[in-house]
């Protein structure tokens, strides 16, 4: 299929998404928000795909959804079309997922990177609830999402007030995995993700569902959820060879079986 609004390459077993609207600062349509996750649930079906990354350009990363789109809604149109029920597909991925973030990452470009697995951040990047300034708020998970990350005080200020947070600020908060220099995110993001894309894919996979379950259920549930997963990861392939590999003191080779 052939996108108008993103770039993707594939780069081994990485997939690379870029957002490609630049004269609107990456603003979120609903055919980038097709686009994306048609491109991402593809890879997500494809087992030589290991990671994906999604990144915008060095100014914005995305500054929202696009507000010249939404602007004329009606509640009837919000509501029968239930907008923004889509991004449900993009976070029931199974593969990893990163956000490389530079420049803007504001409104629905802030609650697109967190709804990517970690969010490595460029020493540009600057993130932000701004909707309120709109008359709205946040509306693709930003003040469930937000809060989680960075906790009730520091979020309910950034959504009352709508003031943005630096990069620095963001990794303090825990919002971002890393910063980096802005000249070195494509490439960080890159050795992170061909390093999660030389793991199992099946491990990985389960590994992100355990984590992602933390946000879902007590501690009691979710060590018992992780204890699982884990006496399962012994049915699997993988298992056998990584701890083969360690003992005998050479590369593992996993079959993402
Ligand atoms: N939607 C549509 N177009 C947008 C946009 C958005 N969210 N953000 C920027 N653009 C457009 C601008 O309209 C402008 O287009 P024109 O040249 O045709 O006028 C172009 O991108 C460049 O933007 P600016 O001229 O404003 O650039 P700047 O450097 O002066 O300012 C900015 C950059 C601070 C990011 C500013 O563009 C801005 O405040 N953008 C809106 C941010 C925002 O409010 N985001 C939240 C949107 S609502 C939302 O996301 C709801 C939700 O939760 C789902």
């Amino acid at each position: 299929m052939s996108y108008e609004t993103i770039l993707t390459e594939t780069r081994g077993r990485v997939l690379l998404i870029t957002l490609n609207r630049p004269k609107a600062l990456n603003a979120i349509n609903r055919q980038l928000t097709a686009e994306l996750i048609d491109a991402a649930t593809r890879a997500d079906a494809d087992p030589g795909i290991g990671c994906i990354v999604v990144t915008g350009s060095e100014r914005a990363f995305a500054a929202g959804a696009d507000v010249k789109e939404m602007q004329a809604a009606s509640y009837a149109d919000m509501f029968a079309g239930d907008r923004f029920a889509d991004w449900e597909r993009f976070t029931a991925l199974r593969t990893p997922v990163i956000a490389a973030v530079a420049g803007f990452a504001l409104g629905g470009g802030c609650e697109l990177a967190m709804m990517c697995d970690f969010i490595l951040a460029a020493d540009t990047a600057q993130f932000g609830q701004p909707e309120i300034k709109l008359g709205i708020m946040p509306g693709i998970g930003g003040s469930q999402r937000l809060t989680r990350f960075v906790g009730k005080s520091k979020a309910m200020e950034m959504c009352l007030t709508g003031r943005t947070m630096d990069a620095a600020e963001a990794e303090r908060a825990g919002l971002v995995s890393r910063v980096v220099p802005a000249a070195e995110l494509a490439a960080e993001a890159m050795k992170a993700a061909e390093t999660i894309a030389a793991m199992s894919l099946p491990i990985a996979m389960m590994t992100k569902e355990a984590v992602n379950r933390a946000y879902e259920t007590t501690l009691t549930e979710g060590v018992r959820f992780e204890r699982r997963v884990f006496h399962a990861m012994f049915a699997t392939e993988d298992q056998k060879e990584g701890m083969a590999a360690f003992v005998e003191k050479r590369p593992p080779r996993f079959s993402n079986r």
